[in-house]
């Protein structure tokens, strides 16, 4: 189960077996997965990249137990999911704070909710807000923060228990691109110090790439993982990391990837003849 608070976290082992789902909606069956398998070791930060409408969202709530997939199934360190589960944190891309709670009060809040003593939550919950910069603003409320400031207090909400798994959902999508770099490594400083394992979903190859120790790319619907990435590239990644040519290789091969699936066209080039990355 999680670690005492402050202490070092192992992961949750993640198995995906068979997975298919489909919503019925009244202009009939939306296919969402065909069959969607995988395994997830303890520890490992996993990125999720696809097309929008894909099904990633779907995977991901699936995960956290919030919804039932049509055929097969998920367990977490061998546990069939059948239900949410309070040892899961989410980072959503929508707001998730309470206006009425502080800073502070919003990162205690899933604590208080699993029932865990405040006075052990409340300094590692201070320790993880002064890492993102947060240190004098803990008695703040949501209103007086600026997006990026509001999205490092969510991630600090998920991770003040340590978790020993995290799933977020495109929680960067809605930053400027300089604040999503730097939550990538605010995020990536975090992760270090806990090493709990991470399913991230998103739309950025770049993004995908700089994080995870793995890139799991998925088709159009009905979708599937269609290739995985293992991305080895040393860590802390930095700035300089985005500028290696390791790096770039990475990113282009997955451009690629989704020019071949269909997804990512470039007119232009396609009638030039198609000499794109030149
Ligand atoms: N509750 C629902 N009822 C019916 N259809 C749904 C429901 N939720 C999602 N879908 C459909 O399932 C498909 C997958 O949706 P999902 O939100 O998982 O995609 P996504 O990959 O997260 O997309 P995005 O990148 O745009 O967030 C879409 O075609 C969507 O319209
Ligand atoms: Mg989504």
């Amino acid at each position: 189960m999680t670690s005492t608070v402050g202490g070092f976290s192992s992961g949750a082992a993640i198995a995906i077996t068979q997975l298919r789902h489909t919503f019925t909606t009244s202009s009939g069956p939306v296919i969402v997965f065909d069959e969607v398998n995988g395994a997830i070791e303890g520890g490992e930060f996993v990125a999720i990249l696809g097309p929008s409408g894909c099904g990633k969202s779907t995977l991901l709530r699936i995960v956290a137990g919030l919804l039932r997939p049509s055929a097969g199934s998920v367990s977490i360190d061998r546990l069939a999911v059948t239900k949410p589960s309070r040892d899961i944190g989410m980072v959503f891309q929508e707001d998730p704070l309470l206006e009425w709670r502080t800073v502070i009060q919003n990162v205690l809040l899933p604590a208080e909710i699993k029932g865990l003593k405040k006075r052990d939550v409340i300094e590692r919950a201070s320790e993880l807000l002064g890492q993102v910069g947060l240190g004098d603003f803990l008695d703040a409320r949501p209103s007086q923060l600026s997006g990026g400031m509001k999205q490092r207090v969510a991630i600090c909400q998920a991770l003040a228990y340590e978790p020993r798994l995290l799933l977020m959902d495109e929680p960067f999508g809605a930053l400027d691109a300089l604040t999503r770099r730097q939550m990538q490594f605010d995020l990536q400083d975090l992760w270090t110090g806990i090493r709990n394992t991470v399913l991230f979903v998103t739309h950025g190859i770049d993004e995908a790439v700089l994080l995870a120790d793995r890139v799991l790319v998925m088709s159009p619907r009905p979708s599937r993982i269609v290739k995985e990435y293992v991305i080895d590239l040393p860590r802390p990644r930095t700035s300089g990391t985005a500028r290696s040519a390791e790096y770039l290789a990475i990113v282009k091969d997955i451009e690629e990837l989704f020019e071949t699936l269909g997804v990512l066209h470039d007119e232009k080039s396609a009638a030039a003849g198609g000499a794109r990355h030149a």
